[in-house]
């Protein structure tokens, strides 16, 4: 097995009496499509939070390509390959869905500015925001406003705008939530088809366990902040202690 993208060692986080995670040891390899699951306040966005950064552990640790990165700002870890999008939508509505993914870009560039003549640089962001664009399906509403386009689209968007930053490491946080069943099977399409190419590593958060199973190649079952499951869809099927947390939903069988 290859060495881990991201692993996490005994991680805790409580909020008040709360405990949102407890000792959680994770590890994420290159290229296998992840779904987290488990009932509302289980913690699931808590845990990405931890991992992107946005919130600190009370302990444990965070490690990044075997490097120590618990204590890093969300930006660095950025830089290094680590992003995640959020469960709100999160785009900037007034700004052309071309614009929302070449801001980021940019942002991203600003340190190899020196490095290249300002009109090829410039040549360069455009030819990576219309690549960008044309992987997610996007591609044809470049001039569309990001407040014009449809629920789904505009979850869409956001995953461009991740993938502007060449993450290797993408956490997606409920991507399907409040689409419509069409919306739903084209942003799923496009996560299995984007995890296909192989250079970024998906985990995401989903409910709809109809989707989780026929995407995921591994799915993690949080429950009260600590990991009841992890295996593949067929061994979390056949999890007594995940099958107890779902007791009564037929969407096990
Ligand atoms: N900033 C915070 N302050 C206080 N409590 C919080 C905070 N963030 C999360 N919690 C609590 O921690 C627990 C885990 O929350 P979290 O949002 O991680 O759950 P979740 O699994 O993502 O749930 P959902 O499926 O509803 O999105 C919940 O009880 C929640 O109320
Ligand atoms: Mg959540």
């Amino acid at each position: 097995m290859s060495s881990p993208l991201l692993e996490v060692q005994r991680l805790n986080k409580t909020f008040g009496r709360v405990v949102a995670a407890h000792n959680v040891d994770l590890a994420f390899q290159p290229g296998v499509l992840t779904s987290i699951i488990g009932p509302n306040g289980a913690g699931k966005s808590t845990l990405i939070n931890l991992f992107s950064g946005s919130l600190a552990p009370d302990s444990g640790r965070v490690l990044f390509e075997g490097k120590d990165i618990t204590h890093l700002p969300i930006h660095r870890r950025i830089r290094m390959g680590l992003c995640r999008s959020f469960q709100i939508v999160n785009v900037f509505p007034r700004l052309t869905v071309f614009d929302n993914v070449q801001i980021p870009l940019l942002a991203l560039r600003k340190r190899a500015r020196r490095l290249f003549r300002a009109v090829d640089r410039e040549k360069d962001v455009h030819q990576e925001v219309v690549e960008i664009l044309n992987r997610i399906g996007l591609a044809r509403e470049v001039k569309t406003l990001a407040s014009a386009l449809s629920h789904g689209d505009q979850r869409l968007l956001e995953v461009g705008i991740a993938l502007a930053a060449g993450p290797k490491l993408l956490f997606l946080d409920e991507p399907t939530a409040g689409m419509n069943s069409v919306e739903r099977n084209k942003i799923l399409e496009n996560i299995k088809a984007l995890s296909g190419e192989g250079w970024t590593t998906f985990v995401i958060v989903e409910h709809d366990m109809d989707i989780v199973f026929s995407l995921s190649e591994r799915v993690i079952v949080l429950h009260h902040g600590v990991v009841i499951g992890d295996g593949t869809t067929e061994e979390i099927r056949n999890n007594p202690k995940v099958r107890e947390v779902y007791l009564g939903e037929e969407v096990m069988e």
